[in-house]
């Protein structure tokens, strides 16, 4: 199968990770009019939840709409198709972002040079760790006066516990910024502040010690350039891409998103560096990409855009194979055979209806509820991908049903929002309660209003004192029972019908782990 294995090695499928205001909307937006897939500046900016006093969940449901189009951004530059996964930047849809990180073979990370390395960034580089998913840092807002290049590398370091390697290096910084030296390509990339156009000034340098450096950036920061280049050369190994393709080095690129600036050399690195789509691991063995086969899994779904026609779209990274349009394919759970005529496939800004899509390919499926988060999809036999768990939420609350008249209702409606990823559902064994775990609190706004738009049902929610819900397992089967029938008052079941432990506290979570040492706790779904 050439064609299959040409496509796969053109194929780069990544996302972007920071903390909000990072920068991510801005690199985003550069990327693509670098990449030739947009010509207008603001064309992604919609994409963000910004925080009115106006009520949030109606924000929300806004952005719900244009997310659609902003999910995937597929674009093609200099030979390489390159699909970026947009990653929700609120820390209350941390799932979805979770999740999205599953589907992706790489990232690049943006770092704020004014605040370093921020909270949500270091969550998201743990997910990033579970995969030993290669990470680009991009280093931003340089024309502001942010710390001292050296110290957020060290930071990085500490913080993100992933080694760096600096392939750019900024020449000044603020109001004395520059420009950069790209170390990657040997070139200098001097810095026009405000320009709007998308080409850099880059002159070739292969030598910083060339006197005509002078000529270009003055003599002091001449003087500063080379001893940094020196210290960076004799502190950081030289760049090995094998580490960074086995996650373990950064390479970090400086620049400045808004003002277009080394935005074009991350680029240019990404497509020599960032990796094609690799194995991925199933409950019974590896796929790889260019099996013959077809699988693939979803990893997001987008649900109830007209409330009129109960349609969704279900996301699916194509993992083998070459999916096609109107094929029949199995679905893993109770094995099920399905059809879809209804593909998608993402462009920039736009969606098209595709024939076929490969490996690393995101396609959008439209399905009237036969789909979940986590359903593997395969051609002739598979199991389900590993790689894609829950993650314990944050903050818990029991489902109170306002109106029993519309029980049936919000079971389905309930059932949905789960299947959609908008929240985790947890039913105790005794008294069959509900309870609903989110990370952020905005969505128990959303799920109310969803729950009363859609479905017609009311709910209110009452709060638990639940401090994580944590997935069991036991040494044996006898132990695993004996805990759960001497916890039973706070065990429940997930999606999956696993068993999970509602423990209260971090403190009676330790004195369970001390007096049941034959019972390990887990914060995610899969171990
Ligand atoms: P996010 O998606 O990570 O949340 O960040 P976003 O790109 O929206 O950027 C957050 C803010 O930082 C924006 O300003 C954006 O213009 C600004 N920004 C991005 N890159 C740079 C940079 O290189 N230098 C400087 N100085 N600022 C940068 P805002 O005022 O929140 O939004 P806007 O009104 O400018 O759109």
């Amino acid at each position: 199968m050439k064609g299959l294995e040409q496509e796969i090695a053109r194929r780069r499928t990544f996302g972007i990770i920071s903390h909000p205001d990072a920068g991510k909307t801005t690199l985003t937006e550069k990327l693509l009019l670098f990449g030739g897939a947009i010509n207008t500046a603001g064309a992604v900016k919609s994409n963000k939840i910004k925080m009115h006093a106006r009520s949030d969940w109606m924000e929300i449901e806004k952005q719900r709409g244009i997310s659609v189009s902003t999910s995937v951004m597929g674009f093609e530059y200099k030979g390489k198709k390159i699909n970026l996964l947009d990653t929700p930047g609120h820390q209350d849809f941390a799932e979805d972002t979770f999740r999205t990180l599953t589907a992706v073979d790489s990232v690049i990370m943006v770092i704020d040079c004014v605040k370093g390395v921020e909270i949500q960034t270091e969550k998201l580089m743990e997910v990033c760790r579970m995969r030993n998913t290669p990470v680009l840092a991009f280093i931003n807002k340089l024309d502001r006066e942010g710390r001292d290049p050296f110290e957020l590398l060290d930071e990085i370091e500490q913080k993100l516990n992933i080694k760096v390697r600096p392939l750019s290096w900024p020449i000044g910084m603020g109001k004395s910024f520059r420009g950069v030296y790209n170390l990657f390509e040997k070139r200098l990339n001097l810095f026009e502040p405000g320009k709007a156009k998308i080409t850099d000034n880059q002159i070739e340098f292969e030598d910083i010690n060339s006197p005509e450096l002078e000529d270009y950036i003055g003599e002091n920061a001449a003087a500063e350039l080379r001893e940094e280049i020196e210290l960076i050369e004799g502190v950081y190994p030289e760049f090995s891409k094998t580490e960074y393709l086995n996650g373990e080095v950064a390479p970090v690129f400086f620049g400045s998103a808004v003002n277009n600036f080394g935005v074009n050399e991350l680029l240019n690195c990404f497509v020599q560096i960032a990796p094609e789509p690799k194995s991925r691991e199933t409950e019974e063995r590896e796929v790889i990409p260019t099996e013959e086969d077809f699988t693939g899994f979803v990893f997001k779904i987008h649900a109830n855009m007209d409330p009129k026609h109960r349609n969704r779209i279900a996301f699916i990274r194509v993992c083998s194979g070459k999916f096609e349009r109107n094929k029949f394919y199995h679905r893993v759970r109770e094995n099920q055979k399905m059809r879809f005529s209804n593909v998608t496939a993402f462009m920039a800004q736009d969606k098209e209806i595709i024939d076929e899509a490969y490996p690393g390919d995101i396609v959008g499926l439209y399905d009237t509820g036969n789909l979940k988060i986590g359903d593997t999809l395969f051609e002739s036999n598979g199991s389900n991908f590993k790689g894609i768990p829950a993650f314990s939420p944050e903050i818990f609350k029991e489902v109170i049903n306002k109106d029993a008249m519309k029980t049936k209702q919000l079971e389905k409606g309930l059932r949905q929002l789960m299947d959609e990823g908008v929240a985790q559902l947890f039913e105790y064994e005794m008294g069959a309660r509900k309870i609903v775990g989110t990370v952020g609190a905005l969505q128990f706004e959303v799920i109310q209003h969803r729950l009363k738009e859609e479905y017609g049902a009311s709910v209110a929610f009452q709060p638990q004192n639940i401090y994580k819900a944590c997935w069991v397992s036991a040494k044996s089967e006898k132990d695993m029972n004996e805990f759960i029938k001497s916890k039973r008052r706070h065990i429940a079941k997930d999606k999956d019908g696993k068993y999970v432990f509602m423990a209260e506290s971090k403190a009676w979570l330790q004195m369970i782990q001390d007096n049941f040492p034959e019972i390990t706790v887990h914060f995610t779904s899969e171990f």
